[in-house]
């Protein structure tokens, strides 16, 4: 199958109408691997006749069904498992002093198929007693549709549970089913999916402790990643913390962020670095 310039302009096109990711001209390999399966599915013999298909605008759910094939999904349980050992050991235990209410937002933007969710889950599930009566709220949201929906079933297969987990993990939070290993219900418990855009107004305005973006913002253009930053800064509670991806920074991207000075690979809103400030303080930094 022969991808020209003109078909993959208008996929790249549509994919960053959609999603604000950009197929840079070495990632367009991607495209005809990607919608290979779609087209056979469909019974599109070419990618031409897709294009086709698509311009006359005949069938909107294919846009949709294209758009996710083009996003990559690719994750993995503790994805590069140090970030979830500075979560661990910077975040939670100021959050476990400061929340009088026992309750702890986090926000996993960009989940793909939910294995980000579920290893935040693993990190509550695997310390109960210190956290014995707290309400652990874990939002899971992508932008595509099919991968909240396996993010919703939270069922793997053998390869997929295996893919960061040892194998006393894997056992302990995942029961054998017909169609691989699903996550057991305490786990299940504290999370939850749903799809969302990030070019669009984020959920729960000023809510999340936590924040995690990783490996999504990378191919957006400048100006669409300072406008998610900006609406992933409104999400958060005015001492919250955003962990991006390994190799993402918020350094010349955003004034909303700055780096922990405390925990590196940690971002703070800015201004809320000292954690010597009072909370009214702390409100007239942020004009709140
Ligand atoms: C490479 S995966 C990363 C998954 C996970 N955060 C991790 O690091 O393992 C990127 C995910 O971002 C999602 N995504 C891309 N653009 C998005 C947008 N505009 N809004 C929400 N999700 C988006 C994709 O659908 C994909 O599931």
């Amino acid at each position: 199958m022969q991808v020209s310039d003109s078909s993959s302009r208008i996929l790249a096109g549509l994919l960053e109408a959609r999603t604000g990711q950009q197929l840079t001209m070495s990632r367009r390999w991607r495209i005809e691997t990607a919608l290979a399966a779609l087209l056979r599915e469909r019974g599109i013999p070419t990618l031409d006749e897709l294009i086709t298909i698509l311009v006359m605008g005949r069938e909107p759910s294919l846009a949709t069904q294209v758009v996710e094939a083009l996003l990559n999904n690719e994750t993995y349980f503790f994805r590069d498992r140090s970030p979830f050992d500075l979560l661990a050991k910077a975040a939670l235990p100021k959050l476990y002093q400061r929340r009088q209410s026992k309750r702890l937002r986090i926000w996993s933007a960009g989940c793909s198929t939910g294995q980000e969710a579920y290893s935040l889950a693993m990190l509550f599930a695997e310390d109960p007693v210190k956290w014995a009566g707290w309400t652990i709220d874990i939002l899971g949201s992508d932008v595509s549709e099919g991968a909240v929906r396996r993010a919703r079933d939270g069922i793997y297969s053998q390869f997929e549970v295996q893919r960061g987990l040892g194998i006393t993990q894997m056992i302990r939070w995942f029961e054998e089913c017909d169609d691989g290993w699903r996550a057991i219900e305490p786990l299940r418990r504290m999370v939850r999916f749903q799809v969302q855009n990030l070019l669009e107004p984020p959920p729960h305005p000023g809510e999340f402790d936590i924040v995690l973006c990783r490996n999504v913002l990378l191919y957006l253009n400048n100006e669409r990643r300072a406008q998610v930053f900006d609406r992933i800064g409104g999400a958060m509670a005015p001492d919250g913390w955003l962990m991006l991806g390994a190799g993402e920074t918020v350094i010349g991207q955003t004034r909303r962020f700055e780096a922990d000075t405390e925990a590196r690979g940690l971002y703070r809103l800015v201004g809320e670095n000292d954690d010597r400030r009072t909370g009214a303080d702390r409100r007239a930094a942020t004009g709140g």
